[in-house]
């Protein structure tokens, strides 16, 4: 069996009871070890939604066991690397339409954060991902619906890309995360599971349809 990890997004949890939404993943992060926290920084203006800021996060950081996976959707990326910096995050992704110079950008974060990641939005090429660079990174994101927003449906083409990273990846990065973010569920899961992926994002799945956590970690990962 793979060896897939699974980041529940906060962006579905129940704002209003964040402590026992945490509290029930560090439960499952006991037995579990390959769960990760996603959280979605978005700026309003990169996508057009805004989430949570660092006193949020500050909290959140203090009471999480997990590694934190901070998924920026902003449009300056550089600027939010030192501001984020005492957060105890574990991996640090921005998005490639947001910059001209990705290296420079991943030597920066990778003073700071132990792992670092670059996301593409479904309309996005892969032109971009050189072998200079896919060997520089922790993670590729392949974003499986337009980012944003949760609840949206799995964008079918986006199989595809996860197959061409696959393959770059086992060229040139065999360590390479190829995370999934965006529609993903019981059914959603095998696809991209199947065509290479081994991190999936999953929010309104996770936190939002019946079930317990920990059996629905197990449906995404089988
Ligand atoms: C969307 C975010 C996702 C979102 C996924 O821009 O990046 O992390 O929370 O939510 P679901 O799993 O509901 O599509
Ligand atoms: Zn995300």
């Amino acid at each position: 069996m793979k060896n897939i990890t699974i980041a529940p997004s906060l962006l579905s949890a129940n704002f209003y009871n964040l402590s026992d939404e945490i509290s029930s993943l560090n439960k499952i992060f006991k037995d579990e070890k390959n769960l990760w926290l996603h959280l979605d920084i978005m700026d309003g203006h990169f996508v057009p939604n805004l989430t949570f800021g660092t006193p949020v996060l500050k909290k959140i950081s203090n009471h999480c066991n997990m590694p934190l996976d901070a998924h920026f959707m902003v449009t300056n990326p550089f600027d939010y690397i030192e501001w984020f910096k005492d957060l105890n995050i574990h991996n640090f992704t921005f998005h490639i339409e947001a910059t001209d110079d990705p290296i420079k950008l991943c030597l920066e974060i990778k003073k700071f954060y132990p792992s670092v990641g670059i996301s593409v939005k479904p309309g996005t090429s892969l032109d971009f991902l050189t072998e200079e660079l896919i060997k520089k990174i922790d993670l590729l994101l392949i974003m499986t619906v337009e980012p944003g927003f949760g609840g949206q449906g799995f964008i079918e083409s986006t199989l595809d890309k996860i197959s061409m990273v696959q393959k770059l990846k086992e060229k040139f990065n065999p360590s390479l995360n190829i995370q999934v973010d965006g529609g993903i569920n019981n059914d959603t899961s095998k696809k991209v599971i199947k065509a290479g992926a081994n991190n999936l994002v999953s929010g309104s799945y996770f936190f939002k349809t019946d079930s317990t956590m920990s059996k629905k970690y197990s449906s995404l990962i089988h």
